[in-house]
Protein backbone atom coordinates (compact mmCIF):
# COMPACT_ATOMS: atom_id res chain seq x y z
CA UNK A 1 0.00 0.00 0.00
CA UNK A 2 1.66 3.60 -0.95
CA UNK A 3 -0.01 5.50 1.89
CA UNK A 4 2.39 8.73 0.76
CA UNK A 5 0.61 11.98 1.51
CA UNK A 6 0.49 15.64 2.21
CA UNK A 7 -1.19 18.23 3.62
CA UNK A 8 -0.84 22.02 4.17
CA UNK A 9 -3.55 24.29 6.39
CA UNK A 10 -3.22 28.08 6.81
CA UNK A 11 -5.25 29.78 9.64
CA UNK A 12 -5.10 32.76 11.86
CA UNK A 13 -3.11 32.22 15.32
CA UNK A 14 -6.08 31.94 17.46
CA UNK A 15 -7.01 29.72 20.53
CA UNK A 16 -10.06 28.08 18.92
CA UNK A 17 -8.01 27.15 16.20
CA UNK A 18 -5.24 25.01 18.46
CA UNK A 19 -8.12 22.19 19.03
CA UNK A 20 -9.11 22.69 14.63
CA UNK A 21 -5.43 22.02 14.14
CA UNK A 22 -5.03 18.97 16.73
CA UNK A 23 -8.04 17.36 15.38
CA UNK A 24 -6.99 17.38 11.74
CA UNK A 25 -3.48 16.55 12.29
CA UNK A 26 -4.71 13.24 14.05
CA UNK A 27 -7.29 12.56 10.93
CA UNK A 28 -4.49 13.03 8.66
CA UNK A 29 -2.17 10.74 10.74
CA UNK A 30 -5.05 8.07 11.22
CA UNK A 31 -4.38 6.43 7.82
CA UNK A 32 -0.95 4.48 9.04
CA UNK A 33 -1.31 1.83 11.79
CA UNK A 34 -1.67 4.37 15.04
CA UNK A 35 -3.17 3.12 18.03
CA UNK A 36 -5.03 5.32 20.23
CA UNK A 37 -2.33 6.42 22.14
CA UNK A 38 -0.11 7.13 19.13
CA UNK A 39 -3.15 9.49 17.71
CA UNK A 40 -2.99 11.06 21.32
CA UNK A 41 0.72 11.99 21.24
CA UNK A 42 0.50 13.45 18.17
CA UNK A 43 -2.96 15.84 18.82
CA UNK A 44 -0.74 16.76 22.15
CA UNK A 45 2.58 17.06 20.38
CA UNK A 46 0.87 19.70 17.50
CA UNK A 47 -1.53 21.37 19.45
CA UNK A 48 1.69 22.52 22.21
CA UNK A 49 3.56 23.71 18.78
CA UNK A 50 0.35 25.67 17.66
CA UNK A 51 -0.57 27.11 21.25
CA UNK A 52 3.47 28.42 21.07
CA UNK A 53 2.32 30.34 17.92
CA UNK A 54 -1.24 31.48 19.30
CA UNK A 55 0.70 32.79 22.63
CA UNK A 56 4.56 33.63 21.80
CA UNK A 57 4.65 34.55 18.32
CA UNK A 58 2.31 37.12 17.90
CA UNK A 59 1.90 38.80 21.26
CA UNK A 60 0.15 42.06 19.77
CA UNK A 61 -1.73 41.02 16.43
CA UNK A 62 -3.48 38.16 15.30
CA UNK A 63 -1.00 36.25 12.78
CA UNK A 64 -1.15 33.20 10.19
CA UNK A 65 -0.19 29.58 11.38
CA UNK A 66 0.75 26.97 8.87
CA UNK A 67 0.26 23.64 9.28
CA UNK A 68 1.92 21.59 6.90
CA UNK A 69 1.53 16.93 7.15
CA UNK A 70 3.31 14.78 5.30
CA UNK A 71 3.63 10.69 5.43
CA UNK A 72 5.85 8.71 4.04
CA UNK A 73 6.12 5.32 4.18
CA UNK A 74 5.29 5.15 8.07
CA UNK A 75 6.65 8.06 9.40
CA UNK A 76 4.27 10.91 9.71
CA UNK A 77 5.92 14.45 9.80
CA UNK A 78 4.14 17.72 10.76
CA UNK A 79 5.36 21.08 10.19
CA UNK A 80 3.86 24.10 12.42
CA UNK A 81 5.04 27.54 10.78
CA UNK A 82 4.61 31.41 12.31
CA UNK A 83 5.43 34.22 11.13
CA UNK A 84 6.06 36.15 14.70
CA UNK A 85 8.96 36.70 16.77
CA UNK A 86 10.95 34.20 16.49
CA UNK A 87 13.01 33.01 19.17
CA UNK A 88 16.53 34.10 20.09
CA UNK A 89 18.03 31.12 21.69
CA UNK A 90 16.66 27.90 20.53
CA UNK A 91 18.65 25.59 23.44
CA UNK A 92 17.46 27.94 26.32
CA UNK A 93 13.65 28.25 25.12
CA UNK A 94 13.65 24.41 24.80
CA UNK A 95 15.00 23.65 28.41
CA UNK A 96 12.09 22.04 30.85
CA UNK A 97 10.75 24.86 33.14
CA UNK A 98 11.92 27.71 30.97
CA UNK A 99 9.34 30.09 29.94
CA UNK A 100 8.39 33.63 28.98
CA UNK A 101 5.18 33.33 29.38
CA UNK A 102 2.88 33.96 32.39
CA UNK A 103 4.04 31.35 35.10
CA UNK A 104 0.30 31.33 36.44
CA UNK A 105 -0.68 30.15 32.62
CA UNK A 106 2.39 28.71 31.22
CA UNK A 107 4.65 25.62 32.22
CA UNK A 108 8.10 25.83 30.16
CA UNK A 109 7.01 22.35 29.52
CA UNK A 110 5.71 22.78 26.00
CA UNK A 111 9.26 21.50 24.20
CA UNK A 112 9.68 18.61 26.43
CA UNK A 113 5.97 17.17 25.94
CA UNK A 114 7.12 17.68 22.46
CA UNK A 115 9.80 15.68 22.36
CA UNK A 116 8.65 13.05 24.61
CA UNK A 117 5.65 12.36 22.76
CA UNK A 118 6.92 12.23 19.00
CA UNK A 119 10.49 10.63 17.88
CA UNK A 120 12.13 14.10 16.75
CA UNK A 121 11.47 17.43 17.10
CA UNK A 122 13.44 20.20 15.36
CA UNK A 123 13.32 24.02 16.06
CA UNK A 124 14.01 26.60 13.28
CA UNK A 125 13.35 30.29 14.25
CA UNK A 126 14.86 33.38 13.10
CA UNK A 127 14.35 36.43 15.27
CA UNK A 128 11.90 38.91 14.06
CA UNK A 129 10.80 36.96 11.03
CA UNK A 130 8.65 33.55 12.69
CA UNK A 131 9.86 29.96 13.98
CA UNK A 132 8.87 26.41 12.15
CA UNK A 133 8.56 23.44 15.12
CA UNK A 134 9.17 20.12 12.52
CA UNK A 135 7.78 17.23 14.67
CA UNK A 136 8.21 13.25 13.05
CA UNK A 137 6.39 9.92 14.69
CA UNK A 138 7.55 6.79 13.13
CA UNK A 139 4.38 4.33 13.80
CA UNK A 140 5.24 0.62 13.98
CA UNK A 141 3.33 -1.34 11.25
CA UNK A 142 0.82 -3.89 11.81
CA UNK A 143 2.45 -7.02 10.33
CA UNK A 144 -0.99 -9.01 10.14
CA UNK A 145 -2.81 -5.97 8.33
CA UNK A 146 0.03 -5.14 5.97
CA UNK A 147 0.22 -8.80 4.89
CA UNK A 148 -4.03 -8.55 4.05
CA UNK A 149 -3.41 -5.23 2.22
CA UNK A 150 -0.86 -6.63 -0.22
CA UNK A 151 -2.83 -9.50 -0.32
CA UNK A 152 -6.05 -7.04 -1.60
CA UNK A 153 -4.05 -4.87 -3.76
N1 LIG B 1 6.40 30.04 18.16
C1 LIG B 1 7.12 30.71 19.08
N2 LIG B 1 7.45 32.02 18.88
C2 LIG B 1 8.17 32.70 19.81
N3 LIG B 1 8.61 32.18 20.97
C3 LIG B 1 8.33 30.89 21.22
C4 LIG B 1 7.57 30.09 20.30
N4 LIG B 1 7.45 28.84 20.82
C5 LIG B 1 8.11 28.86 21.99
N5 LIG B 1 8.64 30.08 22.25
C6 LIG B 1 9.47 30.44 23.43
O1 LIG B 1 9.92 29.25 24.06
C7 LIG B 1 9.51 29.21 25.43
C8 LIG B 1 9.25 27.79 25.87
O2 LIG B 1 8.12 27.24 25.20
P1 LIG B 1 7.34 26.03 25.87
O3 LIG B 1 8.31 24.96 26.21
O4 LIG B 1 6.18 25.67 25.01
O5 LIG B 1 6.81 26.64 27.25
P2 LIG B 1 5.63 27.69 27.55
O6 LIG B 1 4.79 27.81 26.30
O7 LIG B 1 4.87 27.08 28.69
O8 LIG B 1 6.31 28.99 27.89
C9 LIG B 1 8.29 30.15 25.48
O9 LIG B 1 8.07 30.65 26.77
C10 LIG B 1 8.70 31.24 24.48
O10 LIG B 1 9.60 32.15 25.06
MG1 LIG C 1 4.14 26.26 25.16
Amino acid sequence: MNTDNYMELIFPATSQNEAFARVCAAAFAARLDCTMEDISDIKTAVSEAVTNAVVHAYTHQKGKVILRGEISKNTVTFEIQDFGKGIEDIQQAMQPFYSTGNSEERSGMGFTVMQSFMDRVVVRSQPGHGTTVRLEKTIPVNSMEAAANVALS
